[in-house]
C-alpha cells in the first residue's frame, strides 16, 4: 500500500509540473500601453486557488500545505475580539487623487501614508484592494465584497484590516425617497419591515467605483477623484476587529500575517456593485480550514489517494459512499 500510494503521489506531481510547465507563456497579458504588471495567477481553472502551489513551486508551497492559511470562516473561538479604540489608525487623504490599477487579480488603490500601531508594533500602509464576493465569511455567510487594507512594518511583517461590503439598501442610501415611501405606505402597513443587515452607501467606495470602468482591461491605471480617508477610519475606530494569524490570501501565501477583519460594514450602492463586478468578476479564495488544522488540499489529497488504492484493491477497505441522492435542480 506505501508503494502504490507513493506511485500515486509520483503521478499527481508529475501532472502538476507539466500543468505549470503549460502556463507562463500566455499569462501575462499586457494591456497596450499599460504600466500595470498582471498577476500570473487566476481564480478559475487550473491557475486557481486549487492549483496555486504547482503554479511557481517550491515558492507556493504553503499555500496546499500550510496549517494557518485565510481566508476563514469567522466563527466564535479562531478569533480574539480587539476593540476598534484600542489601535491606532491613521490614513492620509489623497487630494490629488490616488492611482488606482486592475492588476487581473484585483483592483488596486495605491495609498499615500498611513499607519496602524498594535501592540507598539506599527505598520505602514501600502495599498487597499477588493474581493468578490468576500474571501472571509461572516459566521457563515459571505458577504458582497471586502476591501483589503495591506500594512507592512520595518521588519517586513505583514497586517491587514479586511472589511465587509454590503450592497446599499436603496432607501438608506436615499433618505429623502425612503421617508416618502413611507408617509405613502403608512396607511397600508402599520409596521414596516426593519432593513434587516442594511447598509449606506460609503462616499469613499463610490468615487472610487465612479471610475472603475476605465480600468476594465488588466494592466491599466487611472487616477481617482481626491479621497477623503476619515469617513472610513472613523467607521473602523469605532468598532471592533475580530483579529488571528493568517496568511496572505493570494500566492504565495505566506503566514504570520496579522489580520483584522472589522465588524464594521461598508456599503456600495447596486449601481456601483455591479459596476465593480463587471471589472473584477470573482476573485475569492475559497474559505480553508480552522487555524491550526490541517490544510484542505492535503485532507483532500490524502482521501482521493486512499479512495484510489481501496478500489484498485477491489473495494475492501474502501472508502464508505453515501448512495446518490436524488437528482436536484
Ligand atoms: C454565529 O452564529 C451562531 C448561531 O446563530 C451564534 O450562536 C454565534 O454567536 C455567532 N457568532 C458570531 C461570532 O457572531
Ligand atoms: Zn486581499
Amino acid at each position: 500500500m506505501g508503494l502504490t500510494l507513493r506511485a500515486l503521489f509520483l503521478a499527481a506531481s508529475a501532472t502538476r509540473v507539466i500543468a505549470s510547465c503549460a502556463h507562463g507563456t500566455f499569462l501575462r497579458p499586457r494591456a497596450e500601453g499599460g504600466t500595470v504588471e498582471v498577476a500570473k495567477f487566476g481564480y478559475t481553472g487550473s491557475i486557481g486557488p486549487l492549483n496555486w502551489a504547482a503554479l511557481e513551486s517550491p515558492a507556493n508551497g504553503v499555500c496546499a500545505t500550510g496549517t494557518r492559511q485565510s481566508p476563514i470562516d469567522m466563527v466564535d473561538g479562531v478569533f480574539t475580539v480587539l476593540q476598534g479604540a484600542d489601535i491606532q489608525l491613521t490614513v492620509n487623504d489623497m487630494p490629488g487623487g490616488a492611482d488606482f490599477e486592475n492588476l487581473g487579480t484585483t483592483v488596486e488603490v495605491i495609498t499615500q501614508g498611513g499607519t496602524l500601531t498594535v501592540a507598539d508594533k506599527t505598520f505602514e500602509l501600502q495599498q487597499f484592494h477588493f474581493h468578490l464576493p468576500s474571501e472571509h465569511l461572516d459566521n457563515g455567510t459571505s458577504q458582497a465584497m471586502e476591501m483589503h487594507m495591506v500594512f507592512q512594518s520595518a521588519a517586513q511583517e505583514i497586517a491587514v484590516i479586511g472589511t465587509y461590503i454590503g450592497i446599499a439598501d436603496a432607501a438608506a442610501a436615499a433618505p429623502a425617497a425612503r421617508a416618502k415611501r413611507s408617509r405613502i405606505s403608512a396607511r397600508q402597513e402599520a409596521t414596516p419591515p426593519p432593513a434587516t443587515g442594511a447598509v449606506k452607501a460609503t462616499t469613499l467606495l463610490e468615487t472610487i467605483f465612479s471610475v472603475v470602468d476605465k480600468i476594465a482591461v488588466p494592466g491599466t491605471v487611472v487616477k481617482t477623484p481626491p479621497l477623503v480617508m476619515s469617513e472610513v477610519v472613523d467607521v473602523l475606530k469605532a468598532n471592533a476587529f475580530q483579529i488571528y494569524s493568517g496568511s496572505l490570501t493570494t500566492p504565495p501565501c505566506s503566514e504570520g500575517v496579522n489580520w483584522h477583519v472589522s465588524t464594521a460594514r461598508l456599503g456600495v450602492t447596486p449601481a456601483s456593485f455591479v459596476k465593480a463586478r463587471d471589472v473584477i468578476g470573482f476573485n475569492s479564495r475559497f474559505p480553508q480550514n480552522a487555524p491550526g488544522e490541517p490544510n484542505l488540499l492535503m485532507i483532500s489529497t490524502l482521501g482521493s489517494a486512499a479512495a484510489a488504492v481501496a478500489a484498485m484493491a477491489g473495494g475492501s477497505g474502501a472508502v464508505a459512499v453515501a448512495p446518490a441522492p436524488a437528482p436536484t435542480v
